[in-house]
């Protein structure tokens, strides 16, 4: 496509006005299907948000009406439901995980403290837990991305599916949108390709029911889904006090959260919007917004129903744009750069602006050394060996309510089964005493 193409292209989609996108392309050819495949329409939506500005006068009131995890009756009814086949869950993850800097997909990424198993792999052995206690096949599905899918599937068969049956795993695809430069141009990732990204975790909904996959659980019988991010360990796949809360209080929606730990911390925010919680991402807070006691962060893990996930789908998400550092072409080199800051906007549609569209909304706060340290960068706080210490002190923790016993002074890990414990592994570990048998 030439610059003549392109503009007689737009004249007739009656969007000539967005030429200006385009001026950094200079040469079309080999990227043009690329282009004609672009939803205009989206992309007057991206450019629009260029004039988004922090609101500073959004809802400030820190939802207060949440409640404690720690309740045995809502765990029993949760697990009652997960043995009746009613529960799935889905892990997202479609990211690039570009600040991890990891080759791979994140979920590849091999994590364990001794024997390196990928948080894949960790998450996998869990729903096999699981599912062992409640004597039943739990369903997973695995949102990925088309820059992640293929190297994604491949994990799993390079390792038998982690001794997940076949049929119990379904992998899903969101889609892909262009990045834009801070000047609001298209660019490419190469000489080939428009740099695009995957549109963000919000697409999990659509991408879920248009998969196919949504029916088919339907039909089997699912009614409530689990929703955990791939980059957080602490994650449980299935959490069946969630879950038994979310039946029991008939609510659309339960947030799982733990307490913002500060005004720095890089979560959004469970905020009242009139008459529901709702979440402000954190680059979208106010900068002048202080509370006199730590909101709930929103962690984006949560189960809510299936027929809710349903209606979701159809539901139009609004656009987020966030700063990207992430490689471009530069046609005058013929090279391709790997920026050293941010350098792109990404869009993305965030999975928690369902919560606008419901006032069925609960919300149960966990203590944080629970439920989650994600993994999110190859240095600083959230880097492997940060989330390694975290995942050995939740270890640790769950080791000494199985056994009675303090836990080992040495590196160990523990079997998905401790996660999941059945009434004979709680017999055969009660007093073990500390021994690298523990390795598991
Ligand atoms: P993050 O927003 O932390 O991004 O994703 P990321 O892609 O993992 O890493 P960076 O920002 O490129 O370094 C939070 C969760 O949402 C998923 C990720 O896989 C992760 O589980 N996600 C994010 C998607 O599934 N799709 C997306 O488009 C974005």
């Amino acid at each position: 496509m030439n610059n003549f193409s392109l503009i007689n292209y737009l004249k007739s989609k009656k969007k000539l006005h967005l030429k200006s996108f385009f001026s950094n392309l200079p040469d079309y050819t080999g990227i043009d299907q690329e282009v004609s495949d672009l939803d205009l329409l989206i992309l007057e939506e991206q450019g629009s948000l260029f004039d988004f500005k922090k609101s500073t006068t959004c809802q400030t009131t820190p939802y207060s009406d949440w409640v404690s995890s720690g309740c045995k009756d809502m765990h029993m009814l949760g697990r009652n439901l997960t043995e009746s086949g009613k529960v799935g869950c889905i892990i997202i993850a479609g990211g690039q995980g570009s600040r991890l800097g990891h080759s791979g997909p994140k979920g590849t990424f091999p994590i364990s403290l001794v024997k390196k198993k990928s948080l894949f792999q960790i998450f996998s052995e869990k729903i096999i837990a699981a599912g062992a206690l409640c004597n039943k096949e739990l369903p997973l599905a695995i949102m990925t991305s088309p820059l992640n899918n293929e190297e994604t599937k491949i994990h799993f068969e390079e390792n038998s599916y982690f001794s997940l049956s076949k049929s119990q795993v379904d992998f899903f695809n969101q889609p892909t949108l262009p990045f834009l430069d801070f000047n609001k141009k298209l660019f490419q990732s190469d000489k080939r390709h428009l740099a695009v990204g995957p549109n963000g975790n919000g697409s999990v909904f659509e991408a879920f029911q248009s998969s196919g996959i949504a029916k088919k659980w339907n039909e089997n019988g699912i009614e409530y889904l689990n929703i955990i991010l791939i980059d957080n360990p602490l994650a449980d796949p299935i959490d069946f006090e969630l879950i038994g809360h979310l039946a029991h209080s008939k609510n659309d929606i339960c947030l799982k959260s733990c307490k913002r730990l500060s005004p720095e911390e890089n979560v959004g925010i469970i905020v009242q919007s009139q008459d529901r919680p709702v979440v402000i991402e954190y680059h979208e807070v106010p900068d002048n917004l202080t509370f006199s006691e730590e909101p709930c962060a929103n962690l984006s893990m949560l189960a809510l129903t299936l027929s809710f996930a349903k209606k979701m789908s159809k539901y139009n998400l609004p656009l987020h744009k966030v700063r990207k550092k992430t490689p471009y072409y530069d046609p005058s080199t013929k090279q391709v750069v790997i920026p050293e800051s941010p350098n792109a906007w990404k869009f993305e549609t965030y999975l928690f602006d369902i919560l606008f569209e419901t006032k069925k909304t609960a919300v149960m706060v966990y203590p944080r050394e629970d439920i989650f340290y994600p993994l999110k960068a190859h240095a600083g706080k959230h880097s492997p060996q940060e989330v390694q210490k975290a995942l050995m002190r939740k270890e640790q923790k769950i080791f000494e309510e199985v056994t009675q016993r303090s836990s080992p002074e040495t590196s160990f890990e523990l079997s998905a089964q401790f996660y999941y414990p059945t009434k004979d592994f709680k017999a055969k570990w009660l007093n073990k005493p500390a021994s690298s048998s523990y390795l598991v």
